[in-house]
């Protein structure tokens, strides 16, 4: 799996062809990497971006609600923070995030944000667990200096693992992202969610989230990935 973004360009010279000129390389990066799903986020309403990644085989799919609250949980979760665990435990650790996420899509791995995050102290992983099964994972960014910003928490990625139990694992996944936000102190809880993730976005609704923005995900070649309505899944390209 592949996303790029942002892409910016100078005002002066929009038009010019200088995002077709940067997208080449993107595409030939892709093809290097033998990657299988593509994509990327952008505004919805702008005729201009949905025909120039059309141009590059992206196709316009569902909405992606970036959504947020205050956070509030209906009850505390128990969690376990990923700087909290032992350096000698993280190797176990990742390989059980990453079995995780691969029931997903084939070979996802979030690994190096989990490291990234911890490593730049930009913010938290939560680990849930079901008795000795890791149920779901949220990399979190928090505060100014992340992906965050001042007084926002931001789940930059979270998924459960399909199942007869990944709704209740979702609900505590976002439990605990509400309780982690808490005992940071900041006033916003902010996550994205991909509208084709028909039940993810429901939790996000039923528990209080309202939509701050909106955009498109933009797929190449139409391929659903982890867009479909059972993914439980919390991310949005961006
Ligand atoms: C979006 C952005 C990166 C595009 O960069 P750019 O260098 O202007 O893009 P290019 O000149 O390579 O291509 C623009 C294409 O859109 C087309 N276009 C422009 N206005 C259009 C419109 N209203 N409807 C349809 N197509 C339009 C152009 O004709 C051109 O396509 P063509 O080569 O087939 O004629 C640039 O506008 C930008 O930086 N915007 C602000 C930041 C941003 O929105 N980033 C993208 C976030 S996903």
């Amino acid at each position: 799996m592949g996303f790029f973004g942002p892409l910016s360009v100078h005002p002066r010279h929009w038009d010019g062809g200088i995002a077709h000129a940067l997208l080449a390389p993107v595409m030939d990066c892709f093809a290097a990497w033998r990657t299988t799903l593509a994509g990327l986020f952008t505004f919805a309403e702008s005729a201009k971006h949905v025909h120039l990644y059309e141009k590059f085989g992206f196709q316009a799919r569902f909405l992606t609600a970036i959504m947020g609250k205050v956070p509030a949980p209906a009850a505390p979760v128990e969690f376990t923070a990923w700087s909290t665990v032992p350096a000698a435990d993280r190797p176990r650790l990742a390989g059980e995030c990453a079995a995780l996420t691969a029931t997903l899509w084939l070979g996802l791995d979030v690994g190096g944000e989990i490291a990234g995050v911890d490593a730049l102290r930009l913010g938290e992983t939560l680990l849930v667990r079901d008795g000795g099964r890791l149920a779901g994972l949220a990399v979190c960014h928090v505060g100014a200096g992340s992906e965050a910003g001042t007084g926002t928490c931001y789940v930059k990625f979270g998924a459960v693992a399909p199942g007869p139990s990944a709704a209740d694992d979702f609900d505590r996944l976002v439990s605990a992202c509400e309780t982690f936000a808490r005992t940071a102190r900041v006033s916003n809880l902010v996550a994205g969610v991909n509208l084709g993730r028909r039940s993810a976005r429901r939790v996000l609704v039923a528990r209080g989230f309202r939509t701050i923005f909106q955009g498109v995900a933009m797929h190449r070649d139409d391929v659903p990935g982890f867009s479909t309505p059972d993914a439980w899944v919390l991310n949005d390209w961006r």
